[in-house]
């Protein structure tokens, strides 16, 4: 079980709800963020459908899809999704999308860590795994701020991966100057 609102400084990320269903469309309708993203834009109706089945994979008995709203503490909107897929035992591959009216303010690299968080500490994983174009130079900087380390890369992607050990080592930690 998921635990249910997680709260990192100004943000928190939490299940979905039936009435996210317009911020959930602003973003997958985003041009910007399309841009980035192979998958989008989505029409209104496939949006509708996105969240349901989000919806529906938190009473999953496997559960492998976990997508989050992030939301801005400070005036409760919802300012993007981020979320894992499980792709095989133990294995997440993750992304982070934020409304390009809210990039830059540190959302995504927070709303990450909470995730990593949630994947490592409450659904099991071993391993987290992403990816990006070269071009998306803000989400190769989440990953790296998160602590994720360059795998493999051709001439599209830069793939990234985060194990649970090196993540409980602290590096994640460090690597955002942060202290005990
Ligand atoms: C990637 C994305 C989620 C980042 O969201 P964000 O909330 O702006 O990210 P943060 O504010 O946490 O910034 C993370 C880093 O990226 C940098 N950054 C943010 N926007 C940037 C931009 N447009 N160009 C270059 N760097 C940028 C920030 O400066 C920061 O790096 P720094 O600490 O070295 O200064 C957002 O740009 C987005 O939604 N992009 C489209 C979707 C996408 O690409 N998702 C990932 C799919 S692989």
């Amino acid at each position: 079980m998921i635990k249910s609102r997680i709260d990192i400084e100004r943000i928190q990320i939490r299940e979905h709800v039936e009435s996210d269903l317009a911020a959930y469309h602003e973003w997958q309708s985003d041009p910007a963020i399309a841009s980035f993203v192979s998958w989008l834009p989505k029409t209104f109706a496939e949006s509708e459908a996105d969240l349901r089945d989000a919806i529906a994979q938190q009473h999953a008995k496997q559960r492998s899809k976990y997508f989050f709203a992030v939301v801005d503490m400070c005036s409760n909107e919802i300012v993007g999704e981020v979320g894992f897929t499980v792709i095989k035992e133990g294995v997440g591959d993750c992304g982070w999308f934020i409304l390009k009216r809210f990039w830059g303010r540190g959302f995504a690299t927070q709303a990450a860590q909470l995730m990593i968080a949630v994947a490592f500490a409450q659904a099991g994983l071993q391993r987290l795994e992403a990816s990006c174009v070269h071009q998306n130079i803000a989400s190769k900087r989440v990953m790296e701020k998160c602590g994720f380390r360059c795998v493999a890369q051709d001439e599209k992607r830069l793939r990234y991966a985060l194990s649970k050990d090196w993540w409980n080592q602290g590096h994640l930690l460090n690597s955002i100057g942060v202290r005990g």
